[in-house]
């Protein structure tokens, strides 16, 4: 069959770039302004919308304009070794600085007592490890040292540390968070970028004056991309001969809560499956296969919480603003206000709900569950 032969024009699940990659040139501009002004950025959007694929597409900006970059990933952090091994994973996908690395390496005595590096004769290839046994004393200097160094790398140097959230979840009293403040300010040639998806848990960061972080980086809200993220699916679509309704993908973004990787995941399905034509009833059908594929997930999850809080979640489901309506909660079996609000703290702390942009509006961490609450409690 001809469709076959196509190369499947979507991707979802990790950072892409090139033709699978629509860009931002608004938010670019915006955020190449700061960094040139030295000037850090915290880039805060909810999961999945394409924070990382976005920071890729700077760094590789920026590094054409001359500037050396960094990209530093701390999702699954925990500990203050954990974040060490990430800045040294990050300099090994910089094998062209190998050359660099290794003098600077040479030349820091401290270092060498605590990190290994290991270079291939034959291929020059570096990789870095750290030394068994550290005490928790000597893995912090170790991390301050290789920050000092990174500055040392270039001219000009962008450091960008993704899901920067993490630094303040650590167990460390704050060592971490005051620690990159301080390196921010006496490290002069080089810009932070961050990125982040834990509102609550960033502005405080920013605006709480007992913090290190108190107005040290400018935030910028990750904006949703606009209709010309429709115009580019249809286009992607037409490339492989599928016809596509305008309204139906406009759909399918309501539906996703506008997250690119859902829509991408969608579109990849129906092409996948060889659909010719997409309308709406398409879009509404593969949503529902999409869904049920995670049922097992979304039912174990919510049989781990409280029956108000099972409730709560269908009323969000179902009710996309005005939750607190006093015929929605007695629709919905919960006996008062207050204790639909103490539900939806509760869910928000787990993370299943995110703070919503308005009074009486929730949103779905992963607004495919939503889907799935709403197929199968019908409001
Ligand atoms: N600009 C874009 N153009 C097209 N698709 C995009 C774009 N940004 C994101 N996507 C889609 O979203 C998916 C996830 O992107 P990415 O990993 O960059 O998001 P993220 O916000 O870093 O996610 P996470 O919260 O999981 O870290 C991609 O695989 C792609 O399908
Ligand atoms: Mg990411």
């Amino acid at each position: 069959m001809e469709y076959a032969t196509h190369k499947n024009p979507f991707k979802f699940g990790d950072p892409v770039e090139g033709e699978y990659y629509l860009a931002r040139p608004g938010l670019s501009k915006i955020v190449h302004q700061f960094l040139d002004s030295k000037i850090h950025v915290v880039l805060l959007g909810p999961r999945r919308f394409g924070k990382t694929s976005f920071i890729l597409d700077v760094l590789r900006h920026e590094e054409k304009k001359g500037k050396a970059c960094l990209l530093i990933d701390i999702f699954n952090v925990t500990s203050h070794r954990d974040f060490l091994q990430q800045l040294l994973r990050a300099l090994r996908s910089k094998q062209d600085w190998g050359a660099k690395l290794k003098k600077w390496f040479e030349s820091a005595p401290r270092l060498r007592a605590k990190i290994t590096l290991e270079v291939d004769p034959k291929t020059g290839q570096h990789s870095w490890g750290v030394s068994p046994d550290l005490a928790p004393e000597d893995v912090k200097e170790a991390i301050q040292d290789t920050i000092v160094a990174l500055g040392e790398i270039g001219a000009r140097v962008i450091i960008a540390i993704d899901e920067f959230q993490t630094i303040a979840e650590l167990e460390d009293d704050g060592w971490l968070e005051a620690t990159l403040r301080t390196q921010m300010q006496q490290i002069k040639n080089t810009s932070f970028l961050f990125s982040g998806s834990r509102r609550s848990v960033i502005h405080d960061m920013l605006n709480n004056a007992s913090r290190p972080f108190y107005r040290s980086a400018q935030l910028i809200d990750f904006p949703t991309l606009g209709p010309e993220f429709t115009d580019w699916i249809t286009k992607r679509f037409d490339g492989v001969g599928v016809a596509c309704e305008r309204g139906a993908i406009d759909e399918l973004r309501r539906e996703v809560q506008e997250t690119p990787n859902y829509v991408q995941m969608a579109c990849f399905h129906l092409v996948a499956q060889g659909t010719r034509t997409v309308d709406k009833r398409k879009i509404h059908e593969v949503l529902r296969t999409v869904v049920k594929q995670n049922a097992y997930a979304y039912q174990t999850l919510l049989n781990s919480l409280t029956q108000i809080q099972q409730r709560a979640l269908r009323l969000a489901a179902n009710n996309s603003e005005g939750i607190y309506a006093k015929d929605a909660i007695a629709k919905y079996e919960i006996p008062s206000g207050p204790t639909l609000a103490s539900a939806i703290k509760a869910l928000k702390q787990k993370q299943i709900l995110d703070e919503g942009t308005a009074q009486g509006r929730v949103v779905f961490d992963d607004p495919l569950f939503s889907i799935w609450l709403k197929t199968e409690f019908p409001g």
